[in-house]
């Protein structure tokens, strides 16, 4: 592998407003004062918008990072900030989420996991051109659900991945593919990483724990799916984080191979915890940890607002991380408990919903 040095690089992030994307920009900017961080975002409404922006502000207070509001699928646009700040990382979290929605929204995917990948790769592509600086290291967001419904556990990278069972998974399957072509061809090092559901402070409100909460503090039901027989690998977003900031500084190796021709610098990694929770095992810690953060008072009666449930279309009952590999060539694996992690999330919800 090759050392990607991050020190006086411009580093060009996706979906910096989103959970993910703004952990990652936020951390490089604390440890990294020499970064230039370049942060891209529609702001779009999938969720609610005001967490984007309060995950931005943490961002605008440091003078090495710029915001630019635009789509992208939009490819003037995508191609002009390459022009302009030649970035020499490129990381790609932005994308359209979630399983769910891709059932009744499925254009949103196309637009910004199909063409807006497309528009990066070609950025990538063309940063070679004229002797510029290019990018040094392409690295992007795919998903656990390329999986879909896997029967063998832990889920490998060497696992067969044809058959998702989401829109939202056959875009993250495309996105390795088309990353592939892209590496073989121009000889642009990508890496990929399968994230298996991330959580913590300020996450995505259309994930379970935090819908969970919501309805749980407004005394509505939450439903548990497939009757409670579903499990997740639960990652907590420091540690991916930490993943993330590791991967970026290693590219794979640019060879040539028999035929003369590049053997493509192309990785994909799985990223999870390699510990699958019961997600009724999880919603009791997320009970206990809202009692303590005092989001729901001592005496709340759980069992009446538990309803378990069947399988939603495109939903999967487990998911489950081999990451050797990733252990093997970063020398790092996941840390955070389910608790500490759900009582940081807790704390945080706490202080920003309900402080007045
Ligand atoms: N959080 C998880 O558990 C998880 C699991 C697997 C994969 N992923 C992937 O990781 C990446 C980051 O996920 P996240 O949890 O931070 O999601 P997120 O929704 O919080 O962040 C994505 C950001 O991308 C932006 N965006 C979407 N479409 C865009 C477009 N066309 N142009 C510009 N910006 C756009 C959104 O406004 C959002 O802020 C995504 O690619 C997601 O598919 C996340």
């Amino acid at each position: 592998m090759s050392k990607v040095e991050l020190s006086n690089k411009t580093i060009f992030i996706t979906g910096v407003a989103g959970f993910i994307g703004s952990n990652i920009a936020k951390r490089l900017l604390q440890d990294e004062s020499s970064v230039k961080i370049i942060g891209l975002d529609n702001m779009n409404d999938y969720y609610d918008v005001r967490l984007k922006e309060y995950r931005l502000d943490e961002l605008f207070s440091y003078n090495n990072f710029a915001f630019i509001k635009g789509n992208l699928a939009d490819m003037a646009l995508i191609t002009s900030v390459f022009e302009k700040y030649r970035p020499e990382v490129v990381v790609n979290l932005g994308a359209q989420a979630g399983v769910r929605y891709s059932i009744t929204n499925p254009g949103a995917y196309v637009e910004s996991n199909l063409i807006g990948f497309f528009n990066i790769l070609e950025g990538c592509r063309h940063s070679y051109d004229k002797g510029h600086t290019p990018v040094e290291h392409l690295v992007y967001a795919s998903s656990s659900s390329v999986y879909g419904t896997n029967k063998k556990v832990p889920y490998s990278i060497d696992d067969k991945v044809d058959n998702p069972v989401s829109l939202y998974a056959a875009t993250k399957k495309s996105n390795e593919l088309m990353a592939h072509a892209y590496s073989k061809l121009y000889n642009i090092p990508s890496t990929g990483l399968r994230f298996f559901t991330v959580y913590g402070p300020a996450g995505r409100p259309d994930m379970a724990y935090f819908g969970f909460t919501n309805k749980l503090k407004e005394g509505k039901m939450i439903q548990i799916f497939n009757y409670g027989n579903c499990e997740r690998d639960f990652t907590y977003v420091d540690d991916i984080v930490e993943g993330v900031l590791r991967v970026m500084q290693k590219a794979p190796d640019k060879k040539s191979g028999e035929d003369g021709l590049p053997v493509p610098p192309y990785a994909v990694y799985n990223i999870g915890n390699n510990k699958p929770e019961n997600l009724l095992d999880f919603a009791n810690i997320l009970e206990e940890e809202l009692i303590r953060a005092g989001v729901l008072p001592e005496d709340y009666d759980f069992e009446a607002h538990k309803e378990l449930v069947p399988m939603q279309p495109g939903d999967v009952p487990a998911t489950y991380a081999d990451i050797t590999e990733f252990e093997r060539d970063f020398g790092f694996k996941p840390r955070t408990s389910l608790r500490e992690g759900l009582r940081k999330f807790s704390e945080w919800y706490k202080a920003f919903y309900m402080s007045e």
